[in-house]
């Protein structure tokens, strides 16, 4: 009991301490850059940290957190700004994690909606109005991706604000941390449109300082209120507490539910998705994944049921790459690597996302360590920015597998044309500037003879017309 009793003391009144070890301190890490303060400035009954998800077909999730318990879950949403033609109730939770108790958490279901038209909507039947756009319903299509935290340094403004109360009311009263190395991410990403969002885990590093997500909350919301986010889980997102929590992803679950019903998984931890003709997988790195495992099960399942007919493209995304050169993070995604690459290869999927490694790095078309045509290409992105800084080491002479490597901040971009072409861009954050430092044009395996089924390939040829060239780039 005492035990217990000095890791509560240490937990709240040291809130640098992290209770999940990552990162090693050996490996010398890009400074952070100072800090931005922001603010929070709405009433307690407005909504905060809004974000949108998809959530099956034809429907968005919304999602937000309010400061009092009298906000309904409601919301209003129409295609004419002020004017709201529909109304959708949904549900809302809350959490306590030792002396945090959560504000209420919203989670609204709405549609059918129309693919890539502009929503405006409103949340709790109060506050500003907010919109976003639908994705959609063919190519082309274009994600933004982008790996590990933008949340570089807010252990700073936990320094300077600790503050245990959830509410917007509470945090209001303090300044909301970024350094510029989050607002030049998000700028970046920002700056030019696309579709969806995806992001391979790790998303505040609150690190069990629940402050900290109601922070990557309202820092994320210009932007996750305006195109969905899709998420799966880092390891930052654990927060395990021996005894007391021994389950973790209290905080995550409950305020970053993603489909996972729809797609017939029984876990938020891993799910998947249709986007225009996009089959969107994500899985989970710290739950379990081995053979006769639920994700196992579900994952082949899951591939069973894709049609590469409406679906050509297969996306795999997780948080702990399985290919992976940097000496940070080595072979940790090893074991997973072994239980499901076969299952991946077999059913030809296209790209596997990593976050995980705060660098850069992506390998041939690759299956089981080998260069293999009809392997999916992996590529490692784990530098949208974060508190522990870049992992510099890289192995040399790289592994021939290994077609590029930087470690620096940065984000991505899968712009997807039609059926069988798409084109993998990599902006790296150069100082004020965003400069492509890495791009490459792929070809859906599901359009390969040499890979898919002869007829499948030549079906597949016929249904994967557009009218997007490259010359639309
Ligand atoms: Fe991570």
């Amino acid at each position: 009991m005492e035990n217990l009793c000095l890791l509560v003391f240490l937990l709240f009144f040291f809130p640098l301490l992290p209770l999940q070890s990552t990162a090693a301190s050996e490996y010398v890490r890009q400074p952070p850059r100072p800090i931005i303060l922001t603010h929070h400035n709405r009433s307690e009954s407005d909504p905060q940290q809004v974000h949108i998800s998809l959530a099956g077909k034809d429907h968005v999730r919304v999602s937000w957190v309010s400061g009092t318990h009298r906000v309904p879950s409601v919301v209003e949403y129409g295609k004419t700004p002020g004017r709201y033609e529909a109304s959708a109730a949904g549900e809302s939770t809350k959490y306590q994690y030792f002396f945090y108790s959560s504000g209420k958490i919203h989670h609204v279901k709405i549609g059918p909606l129309e693919p890539a038209t502009t929503y405006y909507y409103r949340c709790g039947e109060s506050g500003p109005d907010f919109s976003f756009r639908t994705p959609p319903a063919t190519f082309p299509i274009e994600f933004a991706v982008v790996g590990t935290s933008f949340f570089p340094c807010l252990c700073f403004w936990m320094t300077y604000h600790f503050s245990l109360s959830p509410t917007a009311n509470s945090v209001s009263t303090g300044d909301l941390g970024q350094t510029e190395w989050t607002a030049s991410t998000l700028t970046h990403v920002n700056a030019s449109d696309y579709d969806v969002f995806l992001l391979p885990g790790d998303l505040s590093y609150a690190d069990s300082q629940q402050p900290l997500w109601d922070s990557f909350g309202r820092l994320v919301e210009p932007y996750a209120s305006r195109r969905p986010w899709m998420v799966t889980e880092g390891n930052h997102e654990i927060e395990t507490f021996p005894i007391i929590y021994p389950h973790g992803f209290k905080s995550y679950n409950a305020r970053w539910p993603m489909p996972y019903r729809e797609s017939g998984s029984k876990s938020n931890l891993y799910y998947s998705f249709n986007v225009a003709g996009v089959h969107v997988i994500m899985l989970g790195s710290y739950t379990d994944f081995d053979a006769g495992s639920e994700q196992y099960k579900w994952l082949e399942a899951d591939l069973a049921g894709v049609d590469r007919r409406e679906t050509p493209w297969l996306i795999v995304l997780l948080h702990a790459p399985w290919y992976n050169s940097n000496a940070a993070h080595k072979g940790e995604g090893e074991s997973m690597r072994k239980a499901m690459e076969e299952m991946l290869y077999r059913s030809r999927v296209d790209m596997v996302f990593a976050g995980h490694v705060h660098a850069y790095e992506r390998f041939t078309r690759v299956y089981d360590n080998k260069a293999d045509p009809c392997g999916p290409v992996h590529i490692t992105i784990g530098d949208g920015g974060n508190r522990e800084g870049l992992a510099f080491l890289f192995e040399k002479p790289s592994p021939s597998i290994s077609e590029f490597q930087e470690p620096s901040f940065g984000h991505g971009r899968l712009r997807i044309l039609d059926g069988k072409r798409a084109h993998w861009s990599w902006h790296r954050n150069d100082d004020s500037d965003c400069v492509v430092a890495d791009e490459l044009w792929l070809e859906s395996l599901s359009s390969s003879r040499a890979c898919m089924p002869t007829s499948s390939a030549e079906d597949l040829q016929g249904s994967s017309a557009s009218a997007a060239t490259r010359e639309e780039l």
